[in-house]
């Protein structure tokens, strides 16, 4: 995705609010323990999360092959819940979307010498999955684990639904 891309992303999530019915929607699909690992997530990453959601409802619609829709929109809703809101703050993030995107190298220094926000920015996928394994969600987690790895052409569908729907939101 390009570095515009991520910032009218990021723009769009940070001044969006979690509603009502967004509210009553999380409580439907996440149980107590899963919902403190969504609401440990910042306001905006709970909005992206709600709305990959949303997307995911939709792709499953039009996909006929008969995906798992309640452990899909699990998935949505908690595939970053490795970007808990105390581990990457809304400037950490702002740091880790431009520096990775204009300066790739300089990143990947940054991250080896110890910057906290470009390793949990770069590893949230592995984090979260880590965190879903540790509340149980084993297959959950296997799949969030690598929702930003490079894609290969025997991932399993849920994987490639769940990119799809993270990428438009
Ligand atoms: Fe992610
Ligand atoms: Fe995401």
């Amino acid at each position: 995705m390009s570095v515009l891309k991520r910032i009218l992303q990021f723009v769009r999530a940070v001044t969006a609010k979690v509603s009502v019915d967004d509210g009553k929607y999380i409580s439907a699909h996440l149980n107590a323990e899963e919902q403190k690992i969504f609401f440990a997530m910042s306001v905006a990453d709970q909005v992206h999360s709600l709305r990959t959601a949303y997307t995911i409802e939709r792709l499953v619609i039009e996909d006929k092959r008969g995906v798992d829709r309640e452990f899909l929109i699990r998935c949505a809703l908690l595939h970053d819940v490795g970007r808990r809101a105390g581990d990457l703050t809304i400037r950490g993030k702002i740091f880790a979307v431009l520096i990775t995107g204009l300066a790739p190298k300089l990143a990947e220094r940054l991250e080896v010498n110890g910057n906290r926000s470009l390793y949990v920015y770069h590893n949230h996928a592995e984090i979260g999955g880590r965190k879903l394994q540790k509340i149980g969600l084993f297959k959950e987690a296997k799949i969030i684990a690598r929702h930003h790895a490079p894609p290969k052409p025997d991932d399993p569908l849920e994987l490639k639904l769940l990119r799809l729907a993270d990428n438009e939101n």
